[in-house]
């Protein structure tokens, strides 16, 4: 029999088991007043549950694993790896994400590292610290695709065996694709979501040769 759960409080949901805040959530609206991300980063985006669903299916997540998340907004996808015992960081340009990130953590019992940075600033020798970086929603304007292939190769220049990229299937995230294909082993799978709810997106699993 599947366990029935129930959410701990208005406003809150699950997905893949992973507790998470509605924007209506009464701590979203107090953190508002003084935290105003401004970057896309004011709430949960669905790409972080195809992540999840990706990861399970795959198996990706290892208790070794040592994750970097791109853009990493609120943090679901990185309380998802944490959860599962990797060793997490969540990398965002936008300090204002973090306070959400940390609520979050808190409330599933993990910690992440956070970093405030913008993708141009991480050395390669950084990137090197980690075996897989993963990003949900990240590639979502034309600038950002060349910063993000810049970092992917430079990533795997430094010893990063996987880098995988969940979204919604705009242009600069398949450029982006496309891009990757000169140095690495790029394999793009449509892909779907079905908790909290049905969601349809796209998968870049991109390794290392
Ligand atoms: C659409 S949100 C996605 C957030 C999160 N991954 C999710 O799925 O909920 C994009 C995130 O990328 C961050 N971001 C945008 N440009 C960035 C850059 N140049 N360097 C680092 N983070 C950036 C934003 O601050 C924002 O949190």
């Amino acid at each position: 029999m599947p366990e029935l759960i129930e959410v701990p409080e208005e406003n809150l949901f699950y997905a893949y088991d992973v507790l998470l805040m509605e924007t209506k959530h009464r701590l979203v609206k107090k953190l508002k007043k003084y935290y105003e991300p401004n970057v896309h980063g004011h709430k949960t985006w669905s790409s972080s549950f195809l992540l999840m669903d990706y990861f399970l299916h795959n198996n990706v997540m290892k208790r070794s694993s040592k994750v970097l998340e791109l853009g990493c907004g609120w943090g679901a996808a990185s309380i998802f790896c944490a959860k599962k015992g990797a060793k997490v960081s969540g990398l965002d340009i936008d300090e204002n994400v973090f306070p959400y990130l940390e609520v979050q953590a808190t409330m599933n019992g993990v910690e992440i590292t956070p970093i405030q940075k913008g993708y141009e600033k991480l050395k390669g020798k950084e990137l090197g610290e980690y075996n897989i970086l993963i990003g949900a929603d990240i590639c979502f304007w034309d600038e950002l695709t060349e910063l993000l292939v810049k970092l992917i190769r430079r990533a795997m220049r430094n010893g990063v065996k996987r880098v995988i990229i969940a979204d919604p299937g705009r242009s600069p995230f398949l450029d982006l694709v496309e891009s990757c294909k000169s140095f690495a082993k790029v394999s793009v799978h449509e892909w779907y979501s079905s908790d909290p709810e049905m969601y349809e997106g796209y998968i870049a699993d991109i390794k290392a040769i």
